[in-house]
């Protein structure tokens, strides 16, 4: 691990999250640059999207707490009152935007209800919500409808309702089953808990659940984080999305300083175990048991909550505070914090706050890493089809992760990731972003 390490750090691909980097969506811009949200320029985008299926993202910025090194848009102990003004000005949202939208939009894609915590709106707040999106929004065959959860909010009478209302996939923070790690990160649940949701999750009939895990944590050793993915593993968990700890300056836990061998090598173990275990590596953070990939292809592009694989499909509407939409080569960021968003809805006006227009080099970054770590295969004949020759620095960037060994090209003009590669595919994405 340490001759990886050295290769990542000497060839400048170990790249640190930078001060007020949007850590989820794409390009991994720094908010600053992202200029004033523009109208005119989301109306004019929308006129030009052809007939097509967007991602509906819906955010809920509610939890049971807050976690120490989290940077999600979220808010702690609201009412139930407080969360009636949000979810009523979630719907007024989709009424105002969908009034110009439903020409060019006939059904969804997928459905993502993420945040904060989804289920911790009260139970009729939320079935109700889940009504408006499906109608306003009603899901092509074979489309995702993915919540996430926490194992404290996951209760038998929730899971009934998401399950009820066609749901067909739920996403749960278990981050560690180690209960000293639990209390220091500020989580609201215990270890225990964790395994109850899942065993409630494994009998309610869903078909699929996702476990997000966070490695790198303060004091949390090599041995047990495996030994955590062993036992979720032995549990049935079916899908799993493993983080590295991101350090974040807008969070409690800022100052915090990562150990990149360390966490290499325990994502290494990880997906090893894995791997044996019959899981695929999907995306750079993500694995799916092989058995449900088979019986469907919407497991292998369900959305997560790492944005960032959803916006690079294109077309994403996001509802709610802080939530993000790609309309055309714009990115629109709606306002963050739940007063600033619902003072705009009230007053009748989109609730945008920022917009970033994507580059010719921001397209071809999205596309080549699409293909690489998602598609897994770039073929660069069909990527000069579309952007023409490669420019020097893509040229000179995969020449870099050829030598280095984290692409092979067995196939004349096919590039595929080798396994080193996809232990630090999170690190050769951000390569490539401009
Ligand atoms: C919106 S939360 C998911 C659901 C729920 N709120 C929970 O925490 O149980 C999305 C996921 O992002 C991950 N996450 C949040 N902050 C992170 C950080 N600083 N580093 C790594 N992962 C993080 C966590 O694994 C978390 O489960
Ligand atoms: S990790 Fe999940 S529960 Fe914790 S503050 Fe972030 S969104 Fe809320």
């Amino acid at each position: 691990m340490k001759n990886l390490v050295e290769k990542l750090k000497i060839n400048q691909l170990a790249r640190p999250m930078t001060e007020g980097e949007v850590a989820n969506t794409y390009p991994l811009s720094i908010l600053s640059k992202w200029d004033r949200f523009r109208k005119k320029d989301y109306d004019q985008n929308l006129l030009n999207v052809p007939k097509s299926y967007p991602q509906i993202y819906v955010h809920i910025p509610f939890c049971s707490s807050g976690c120490s090194y989290c940077f999600y848009d979220t808010n702690v102990g609201k009412s139930v009152e407080e969360q009636k003004r949000y979810t009523d000005n979630l719907k007024k949202e989709m009424d105002l935007r969908t009034d110009k939208i439903s020409s060019s939009v006939s059904c969804g894609a997928s459905i993502y209800f993420g945040g904060g915590t989804p289920t911790r709106l009260n139970k009729n707040l939320l079935g109700e919500l889940i009504d408006y999106v499906s109608q306003s929004f009603p899901l092509q065959n074979e489309g995702s409808f993915t919540v996430e959860t926490s194992p404290e909010t996951c209760t038998a009478e929730k899971v009934e309702l998401l399950l009820q209302k066609g749901v067909n996939r739920i996403s749960m923070g278990a981050q560690t089953l180690e209960d000293r790690l639990l209390k220091k990160l500020g989580r609201a649940h215990s270890s225990q808990q964790s395994l109850d949701a899942i065993k409630r999750l494994r009998e309610s009939g869903i078909a699929i659940f996702n476990m997000d895990l966070i490695y790198g944590l303060p004091s949390q050793t090599e041995s047990s984080f495996l030994s955590d993915v062993r036992t979720l593993v032995r549990k049935g968990v079916p899908e799993f999305t493993l983080y590295h700890l991101r350090i974040n300056p807008s969070a409690h836990l800022r100052d915090y300083e990562n150990d990149l061998e360390k966490q290499l090598s325990m994502f290494a173990n990880a997906r090893d175990f894995l791997i044996d275990a019959r899981y695929s590596q999907t995306r750079p953070l993500h694995f799916v048991k092989k058995d449900y990939l088979a019986k469907s292809k919407k497991y292998k592009s369900a959305p997560t909550s790492d944005q960032r694989n959803n916006q690079r499909k294109g077309f994403v509407l996001g509802f709610g505070s802080s939530a993000v939409s790609q309309i055309g080569d714009y990115l629109f960021k709606n306002k963050q914090g739940l007063i600033k968003y619902s003072l705009a809805v009230e007053s009748k006006k989109i609730p945008g706050e920022k917009q970033f227009k994507l580059s010719k080099r921001d397209n071809e970054a999205r596309c080549l890493i699409q293909n690489l770590t998602q598609k897994g295969k770039l073929d660069i004949k069909e990527y000069q089809k579309r952007f023409g020759n490669l420019t020097v620095e893509v040229e000179g960037k995969l020449t870099k992760i050829r030598k280095l060994g984290f692409v092979e090209s067995k196939e004349r003009n096919k590039l595929k990731l080798t396994d080193e590669g996809w232990i630090c595919a999170d690190m050769i994405e951000r390569y490539f972003y401009p």
